[in-house]
């Protein structure tokens, strides 16, 4: 039985197999319609989500299975102090695959410890996102053809964001790739990823302009300011609005650029960009749903 908490569960042949499979679904969705009938998936989400809990039952009901869960830790018995261990047996013999969310750092990698099925990690605090990571390079590959020999600016919250921490550990294992880190201050890379950087000669920048670097980039993948992460709300106030890309800005990148977003935004995006051929963070988040599909199958030993 796998599980998978952090990106590095699997290798980068085992990546281009799920890869290759995300886009055969893509191409012929209705081939998998069936393939996982009988099976239950469980999202336990103790965090507030749309793309990641609703996606992951959108991808299991395309393949014909089913979905059971709870959306709000208030709503399930968390709240009267139950832990994560407790929780997954239990959900282990409701059903055959979890993805859980945890504000906590690790939860959902406690819960794989005590779990009879596979744990998907669905993003614990400011950590890991595993399946966002996926589901970034699926769009990369998909729409650059590549995932190597590229210079990707990570722009905004570069403290916090767990997607930003798990894509930079995912994309080091492929060749030729440099780093650009855009952030204010108070929101620069965590120390330990810049120590992984320099131990592995992986070329990287921070910089606190975005104008100024960006002609030089093949991808742009933009965050939002995380309230939720923030201790004080005058520091998030200070910083949220902190880089809005727009238009004029647009005109400064190569037409070949690529904007991914996590998503959801709020300001640091303007909407007027979403017009815009480069802009594919929409696109990504349906490639979350074929990258969800493959996921599914291979853990469970569908494929
Ligand atoms: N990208 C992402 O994790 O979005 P949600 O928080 O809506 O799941």
């Amino acid at each position: 039985m796998r599980h998978l908490i952090s990106p590095l569960d699997f290798t980068v042949e085992e990546l281009d197999k799920l890869f290759d499979l995300a886009n055969d679904i893509e191409r012929s969705p209705a081939k998998y319609a069936h393939a996982a009938e009988g099976k239950i998936l469980a999202t336990c989400f103790y965090e507030p989500s749309t793309r990641t809990r609703l996606s992951f039952e959108s991808a299991m009901l395309r393949l014909g299975g089913q979905v059971l869960g709870f959306s709000d830790a208030a709503s399930s018995s968390a709240s009267k102090g139950e832990s994560v261990s407790d929780t997954i047996r239990i959900i282990s013999s409701y059903s055959d695959i979890c993805a859980m969310r945890h504000p906590k750092e690790g939860a959902p990698m406690v819960a794989s410890e005590k779990s009879e099925i596979p744990v998907i990690n669905a993003g614990d605090g400011g950590h890991q996102h595993p399946t966002q990571t996926l589901t970034d390079l699926l769009t990369i590959r998909s729409m650059k053809g590549r995932l190597d020999n590229i210079t990707i600016g990570l722009c905004g919250d570069l403290k916090f964001g767990r997607t930003v921490h798990s894509l930079i550990h995912a994309l080091v294992r492929y060749e030729n790739v440099k780093f650009i880190f855009i952030s204010p201050e108070e929101l620069r890379i965590p120390e330990y990823i810049i120590e992984m950087l320099k131990a592995e000669n992986i070329p990287y920048e921070e910089v606190v302009r975005l104008d100024n670097v960006l002609p030089n980039l093949d991808l742009l993948y933009m965050t939002r300011v995380q309230r939720e992460r923030f201790f004080n709300e005058e520091d998030y106030i200070r910083l949220k609005d902190f880089y809005v890309l727009d238009k004029a800005k647009m005109e400064l990148a190569n037409q070949d650029m690529l904007v991914l977003h996590p998503l959801p935004r709020v300001n640091e995006i303007s909407v007027e960009v979403d017009q815009d051929p480069r802009a594919v963070y929409f696109k990504q988040a349906q490639y979350g749903v074929y990258v969800r599909m493959a996921l599914i199958l291979t853990l469970l030993n569908l494929v």
